[in-house]
């Protein structure tokens, strides 16, 4: 088994990661928690794929378990779905002593990581992500949240996991465009930090090729994100190099309102028109960009941004939360590997778009 270690300043825990291992996540369990009761949050995809083997595996242990179910999607990221989970598991008698599982998509991990962090001052959970995007990104670093009407993730906080267990098989179910979509983050991963792992990415041929080596895969990237999330948990300056292509991705989705592009495809974008842009500008190493634009292509994701002009993406980026007042910080290549942030005045920014 692989395992990764973060080692924050309030606390510490371990991320683990094998093939099959949601059969054996009882035992492993055991060593971390020792009183008996389980809530595990989910949504219905996932339990009606996957819900047995941890049913059994936690019963194997003696756990009492009591599940909650969601409705699948990004609606449930919401202020009417956490007010209800809040009251589901009052109902239940959840305590302070006892602990909740989330079990899904990131979806499903920021929210019941949210109720976590929330309910009763707090409750200890684990995560056990299920998508790609989930297993590689949302569940490592702590953050959680729900979403309001003004804005994705709005209402949140910090709250790292008791541990995070990884079995990269629940992947086989997940749709395809799911998978690409978390293949989004690890080719950004690739991008800003490891040219290798860019370049195994680029030379799979088949999906199967790459299930062999997913292991693999997900355990560097986690790697990349604790280093950095380490060094620095509240997401100020050196957390700024995963946002490599969101900036321009987050302001792609609103503006489809969530629904013409997932997560993953708006990055895809926003990787490659800032690298374009960046490479003209001399600040990218040539050929960059179209590195970029094979990969993504390889991995079904989008590249060009369709139906939406450069000045309403403009428009749209100045609403992003994460830009505070008039200087913005974005992410830039210097090659493949390499990412940087630079600093700059809000209003420079149409010079990197336009
Ligand atoms: N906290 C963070 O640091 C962070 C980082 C990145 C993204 N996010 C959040 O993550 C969310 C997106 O996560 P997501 O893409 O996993 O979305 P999701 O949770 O909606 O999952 C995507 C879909 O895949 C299904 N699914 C999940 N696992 C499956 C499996 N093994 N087999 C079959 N189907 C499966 C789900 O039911 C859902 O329909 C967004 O809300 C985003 O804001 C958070
Ligand atoms: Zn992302």
């Amino acid at each position: 088994m692989k395992t990764i270690t973060l080692e924050l300043l309030q606390k510490k825990y371990s991320i683990f990661i094998e093939k099959g291992l949601i059969n054996n996540i009882g035992f492993y369990l055991k060593k971390i928690y020792k009183s008996n009761k389980i809530f595990i949050i989910t949504d219905s995809n996932v339990y009606n794929l996957h819900i047995n083997k941890l049913k059994d595996s936690l019963l194997k242990e003696d756990y009492l378990i009591e599940i909650v179910i969601l409705e699948p999607g990004e609606k449930s990221k919401s202020f009417n779905t956490l007010g209800s989970v809040y009251s589901k598991l009052l109902d239940l008698k959840i305590t302070r002593d006892d602990l909740i599982i989330t079990f899904g998509g990131g979806v499903i991990g920021d929210l019941g990581g949210f109720v976590a962090s929330t309910l009763l001052r707090g409750i200890p959970f684990v995560q056990i992500p299920t998508s790609l995007l989930a297993q590689i990104d949302s569940s490592v670093g702590g953050k959680v949240a729900i979403n309001l009407p003004a804005g994705k993730n709005l209402v949140g906080s910090f709250y790292h996991p008791e541990a995070v267990f990884i079995d990269p098989d629940l992947l086989k179910t997940l749709p395809i465009r799911y998978l690409n979509d978390g293949m989004a983050e690890a080719i950004k991963y690739g991008l800003i930090k490891d040219k290798e792992l860019f370049n195994k990415l680029k030379n799979f041929n088949t999906i199967d090729e790459l299930f062999i080596e997913i292991e693999d895969i997900i355990y560097i990237c986690c790697n990349i994100k604790k280093e950095i999330v380490e060094i620095d948990e509240r997401d100020n300056k050196d957390r700024m190099l995963l946002n490599f292509g969101h900036t321009i991705g987050h302001a792609i989705e609103k503006y489809f309102k969530y629904e013409k592009y997932s997560h993953g495809e708006a990055v895809a974008i926003g990787m490659y028109i800032i690298t374009k842009k960046s490479e003209e500008m001399k600040l990218t190493k040539e050929n960059t960009a179209d590195e970029i634009k094979n990969i993504l292509i390889k991995y079904k994701l989008p590249y060009q941004l369709i139906d939406m002009n450069i000045d309403r993406l403009i428009e749209n980026i100045s609403n992003d939360k994460k830009i505070k007042g008039s200087n913005i910080s974005i992410v830039l290549l210097e090659g493949i590997g390499n990412g940087f942030v630079k600093k700059i005045e809000t209003k420079d920014i149409i010079n990197y778009l336009k």
